[in-house]
Order: C-alpha cells, then sequence, then structure tokens
C-alpha cells in the first residue's frame, strides 16, 4: 500500500476476526495487530497479580511496570509480558472468563487504545477486536465488521482450543462465547458494535479465502480510488 491505511475489523468472539485479520495483512504486507491479544495479557497479569480494579493506585502502578509485546509468526502471534511468553496462557478458560470486565477499566482502556495507535502510527495497519472502527480509529479507510451464527461461532472456536488448561465442551464454549458477547456488547464503554460506515460481513457460510479476497479486494480499491 503507498499511503498509510488503516483496515478496521470488529466483531463478536469466533467471528473469524482473528484468522482472517491475519491473512488479509499477509496478502496486503502489512502489519497485523490482534487488540484482544493485548486485553488478554492484561487480564492474565491482573490476576497473577491479584490486583483489584477499585485501588486505583495499585492499578496505575502495575500498568506503569506492565510491558507487552507482540510478534508475528507465520501462522500465530506470540504475546510476551514484560519478556516471558505468555501465548498459551492467554488462552485459559480463566483468563476468558475475565476478559470482558476487566477490559471494561478506563484505564485499561485508555492505556491500551493509546499503545495501539502509537505503535502503528507511520504503518499501515490492519486490526481486529471489538472497538477499532469506533474508538481506536473512528477514521479507518476500511471498516469490517464480522459477524457468523452462534452455533458457527461455537464450532470453530472448539476446534480452535486443542491446549491443557482451555475448555473444550461444546455447549460451555457456546455459553462463554454468549456470556462474553453479552457483556461486550452492553458495557458503557467502548461496547462492541458495528461502526456506522462498516461493511457487515456474515461468514457463517463462507470459506476464510472468499473473506479474505472480499476484504483484500476492498482495500486494493480503496487505493486505486485515491
Ligand atoms: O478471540 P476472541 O474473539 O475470543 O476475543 P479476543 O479478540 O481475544 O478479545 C478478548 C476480549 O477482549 C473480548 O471479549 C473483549 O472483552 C476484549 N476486547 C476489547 O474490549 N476490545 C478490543 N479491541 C479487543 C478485545
Amino acid at each position: 500500500m503507498k499511503k498509510r491505511v488503516v483496515i478496521a475489523i470488529d466483531g463478536p468472539a469466533g467471528s473469524g476476526k482473528s484468522t482472517i485479520a491475519r491473512l488479509v495483512a499477509k496478502k496486503l504486507k502489512i502489519l497485523y495487530v490482534d487488540s484482544g491479544a493485548i486485553y488478554r495479557a492484561y487480564t492474565l497479569q491482573y490476576l497473577r497479580e491479584g490486583i483489584k480494579l477499585e485501588d486505583q493506585k495499585a492499578l496505575s502502578a502495575f500498568l506503569e511496570r506492565l510491558t507487552i509485546n507482540l510478534e508475528n509468526e507465520k501462522t500465530s502471534t506470540q504475546v510476551f509480558v514484560n519478556g516471558e511468553n505468555v501465548s498459551r496462557e492467554i488462552r485459559s478458560s480463566e483468563v476468558t472468563a475475565s476478559v470482558s470486565s476487566i477490559s471494561e477499566n478506563t484505564s485499561i482502556r485508555d492505556r491500551v487504545t493509546r499503545k495501539l495507535r502509537i505503535e502503528t502510527e507511520h504503518n499501515s495497519v490492519v486490526m481486529d477486536g471489538r472497538d477499532i472502527g469506533t474508538v481506536v480509529f473512528p477514521d479507518a479507510e476500511l471498516k469490517i465488521f464480522l459477524t457468523a451464527s452462534i452455533d458457527e461461532r461455537a464450532r470453530r472456536r472448539k476446534k480452535e482450543l486443542k491446549s491443557p488448561g482451555v475448555e473444550t465442551d461444546f455447549g460451555k464454549i457456546k455459553n462463554d462465547i454468549q456470556r462474553r458477547d453479552k457483556h461486550d456488547s452492553e458495557r458503557n464503554l467502548a461496547p462492541l458494535q458495528k461502526p456506522d460506515a462498516a461493511i457487515l460481513l456474515d461468514t457463517t457460510n463462507l470459506t476464510i479465502d472468499e473473506c479474505v479476497d472480499f476484504i483484500v479486494k476492498k482495500a486494493i480499491g480503496l487505493e486505486k480510488s485515491v
């Protein structure tokens, strides 16, 4: 891409965001950032340290001393907290159960939003999450909102989760997803919602390649129209 372009991909859990966003970035040869992985890393460390959201002083000190880095590999993002690789731990059921309520905190959200903006300011980027097209990059050149039926999303998540300590019962996964969607959509701060200008893409009956090609074509069209 010749000029800096931001592609924001938002949507509920299991809608295919990360897989699709990563492949779009690869095809366009631009950066990919998984914002959910950052919220998960904060949540993991928060739980480990037993911080309380109500204790503003302890929370600020916690946020100050935490360094989170993402490193993209071919098919995955490696996540580091203070140099420790926590890529597996951030997918545990404990983190998944708490991430929605912890990422609702203003101090945490402000910090993550700032980090996402600063670290990508000189690059074209594909970023996926819940509030990328609404809050992080409201001026993104291309906004996509991915959805899929709840059963399809639970099926995909079950397939994805094969590590020890991770919930793999279909009914439980489906409930967890529904609970998290509800929490993410109903919170006051940066709720999950389709940004006004976003293209809605229902991925229930689409292959990954079909979704990726659709978004890549839109992105290339964007460049031609400038
Ligand atoms: O991959 P999955 O759909 O399970 O979720 P994720 O992208 O790893 O995000 C985990 C959680 O982080 C979400 O359920 C949200 O509560 C929170 N999140 C957020 O609040 N804002 C974002 N931009 C990304 C994630």
